[in-house]
């Protein structure tokens, strides 16, 4: 059995891959691979490992009707087709779960550097900027007893109010399609509407999927509807919020200051404006970056395209 998988995965997703006797073709490359590229690298393998933005769509799927799997290694799949999946019966398998904390973890160091420009000084003292101690450079705000609003209150956003709310006793309120009772119970988290949301956070927090619903959701109306001192955190997927409505309301004061660990487009141009304001924190889509997240994630993985290729019921399928 053969498979393709479009980037790195942790070591012990390899070496499990190879005690399965699956032989291992790896984009090794620098730069994303492009979806022609993408084709012919499938065309001879049973099974695909999806790492990165890969466009799996009804095209890609055609071309490739061939495999038996496709194992994403990410919790999202809004880049993916399922309805075509489906009807050409290539289960698509996703890694839920183990990635809640180490992206909440995110959010929360996103949070707490915007606050106090932690990035903006960091980059103060490379370029010399650093002269003398100064009582009130630009300064931050605090978080003590501020309120929370998160924006799709799943695992990851749970893992996010357990962290502010222990480290800073904030107040949850969540906006989601349903309601969370168990996050209502365990945190006294409040239900509210996405108007009370924007107008009551003082930090509001993006951990939903990218559906059409959640499709540019954050447009410059959006943000003049939260408090001047407010902080928008996205550790979702960028194609959340309008990125040029953002750097407007930044730039404007609409609102005081973001953190982002996704962008649209990524990469982001490094000549991008928000990367030299004050009150911003940007990251390349780290989120689940760490390596006992990354180990957990690339033996989920494994045990969907084990699975997948001996014709069996994924163990963590999309559905
Ligand atoms: C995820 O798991 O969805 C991460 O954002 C990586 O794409």
């Amino acid at each position: 059995m053969k498979v393709f998988i479009s980037g790195n995965i942790a070591p012990v997703g390899l070496k499990e891959l190879e005690e399965n006797n699956i032989s291992i073709t790896q984009w090794k490359e620098n730069r994303q691979i492009t979806p022609e590229e993408l084709i012919k690298a499938c065309q001879d393998k049973d099974a695909f490992i999806s790492v990165g933005p890969n466009k799996i769509n009804a095209e890609f799927l055609k071309a490739c009707s061939h495999l038996k799997v496709i194992a994403l290694h990410s919790v999202g799949y809004d880049n993916v087709d399922v309805a075509a999946a489906k009807e050409l019966n290539i289960p698509i398998g996703n890694t839920p779960g183990v990635l809640s904390g180490a992206t909440a973890d995110t959010a929360f160091l996103l949070m707490l550097a915007v606050s106090r420009k932690a990035f903006y000084s960091h980059k103060k003292i490379i370029k010399g900027e650093w002269k003398k101690y100064e009582p009130a450079p630009e300064l931050g705000i605090e978080l003590n007893g501020k309120t929370l609003g998160i924006f799709g209150l799943g695992k990851i956003g749970l893992e996010m109010a357990k962290k502010c709310i222990g480290a800073y006793n904030m107040s949850v309120i969540y906006h989601n399609r349903s309601r969370n009772e168990e996050a209502e119970k365990a945190l006294g988290a409040k239900y509210v509407s996405f108007e009370e949301l924007l107008v009551q956070s003082d930090v509001l927090s993006v951990h939903t999927a990218l559906t059409p619903e959640t499709k540019n959701k954050f447009t410059l109306g959006v943000f003049k509807q939260m408090k001047t001192n407010s902080i928008f955190i996205n550790t979702a997927r960028g194609g959340i919020h309008n990125e040029k409505d953002l750097t407007k309301a930044l730039e404007e004061k609409i609102i005081w200051g973001a953190g982002l660990d996704v962008t649209n487009p990524e990469p982001m141009d490094k000549e991008n404006p928000l990367l030299s304001m004050e009150n911003v924190a940007v990251l390349p889509h780290i989120g689940s970056a760490t390596e006992e997240t990354r180990a957990a994630m690339a033996q989920i993985i494994i045990k969907n395209i084990v699975a997948g290729l001996k014709g069996e019921k994924l163990p963590f399928e999309v559905k």
